[in-house]
C-alpha cells in the first residue's frame, strides 16, 4: 500500500501543570509536530536527550494520549482510549531498550510469543506454530530458546526474541526506541544487519529511534532530526547527514563523530 501509513498534525504534549494542586513544573515535550510516514520507509528519528523523541514513539504506538493535535494510523485516530487494541496492535508493533522488562519473567518464552498471535490474529494451533517458527528464524533464534525463560537468554538474545515477537502479526509498522543502544557493539552490529534485511524483504514501516546517528544511517533511508519538542530538519539520510541544513544537526553530528 502507498500513501502515508501515520500522519501526524500539529502534535503537542505538555507534562505536569494539571495536578491537584494546579502547580509544579510544566514541559512541552511536544510542540507541534507535523509528520507524515509513508508506508514501507525506514525512518529514524534522532535528536538530544530530552528532545521528545520517546514521548513521540509513545503517542505513536497510543501508550500515551496527547495533549493537542492529532495522529492517525491509516485514518483512523490514535489515542489510548479510541483504538481497537487487538487491531491496531496487529498493525503496529513495538519494540523498546529492555526486552526482559517487555516479557513476563515467570513464563516460558514459547508459550509467551503463542499468547501474543492469540491475541492479535485468529490462527489455530498448527498456524500458529508455523508463524512462531517462521518468525524466530527471522530473527535467527534457535527454536530451543522457546522452552527457556526471559533471564535466561543474552542481551541480544532477548532484544531479537522480542523482534520475532514484534513480527508474529505480520505488523505495517514497526517502532523501536533505543532498541540496540544498550547492547555491545559487535551484538549491536548483528541486530542491525538482521533489522535492516528484514525491513526489506518483508517490507515493514520502520520508525527508529536512536541518538546514535552512525545506526540511523546505516538502517533508515529517511530521518528525522528533533529539537526541544520540534522538527528542525527532515529528509534523505545521506542528504541530512552529508549536507545538514541547521546548526544542530551540524552539532550532533560532530558530537557523535567525538564519542
Ligand atoms: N511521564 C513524564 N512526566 C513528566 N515529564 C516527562 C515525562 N516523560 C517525558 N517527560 C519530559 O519530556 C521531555 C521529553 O522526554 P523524552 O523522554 O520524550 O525525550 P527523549 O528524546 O526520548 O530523550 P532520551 O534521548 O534521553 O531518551 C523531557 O524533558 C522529559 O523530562
Ligand atoms: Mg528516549
Amino acid at each position: 500500500m502507498s500513501g502515508p501509513v501515520y500522519s501526524v498534525q500539529r502534535l503537542r504534549k505538555v507534562f505536569g501543570g494539571r495536578g491537584w494542586f494546579g502547580g509544579g513544573r510544566v514541559v512541552t515535550a511536544l510542540d507541534g509536530i507535523d509528520l507524515d510516514i509513508r508506508s514501507g520507509v525506514s525512518l529514524g528519528i534522532v535528536g538530544e536527550s530530552g528532545s521528545g523523541k520517546s514521548t513521540l514513539a509513545r503517542i505513536l504506538v497510543a501508550l500515551e494520549d496527547a495533549t493537542d493535535g492529532e495522529v492517525r494510523f491509516r485514518g483512523q485516530p490514535v489515542t489510548p482510549y479510541t483504538i481497537r487494541p487487538r487491531e491496531f496492535y496487529r498493525s503496529v508493533q513495538f519494540v523498546f531498550q529492555n526486552s526482559y522488562a517487555a516479557f513476563n519473567p515467570r513464563r516460558r518464552l514459547g508459550a509467551q510469543l503463542d499468547e501474543h498471535l492469540r491475541y492479535l490474529t485468529d490462527l489455530d494451533v498448527s498456524a500458529r506454530r508455523d508463524r512462531i517458527a517462521r518468525c524466530l528464524e527471522y530473527a535467527q533464534l534457535e527454536s530451543g530458546l522457546l522452552t527457556r525463560f526471559p533471564h535466561s537468554l543474552s542481551g541480544g538474545q532477548i532484544q531479537r526474541m522480542a523482534i520475532a515477537r514484534g513480527l508474529l502479526s505480520a505488523p505495517e509498522a514497526i517502532v523501536m526506541d533505543e532498541s540496540v543502544s544498550a547492547l555491545d557493539v559487535s551484538v549491536q552490529a548483528r541486530v542491525l544487519r538482521l533489522l535492516r534485511q528484514l525491513q526489506r524483504d518483508l517490507g515493514f514501516t520502520l520508525i527508529f529511534i536512536a541518538h546514535d546517528l552512525a545506526v540511523i544511517d546505516y538502517l533508515c533511508a529517511e530521518v528525522v532530526v528533533m529539537r526541544v519538542g520540534r522538527i528542525v530538519e527532515r529528509g534523505k539520510t545521506t542528504e541530512v547527514l552529508g549536507n545538514p541544513k541547521s546548526d544542530y544537526t551540524r552539532e550532533l553530528i560532530s558530537s557523535c563523530l567525538t564519542v
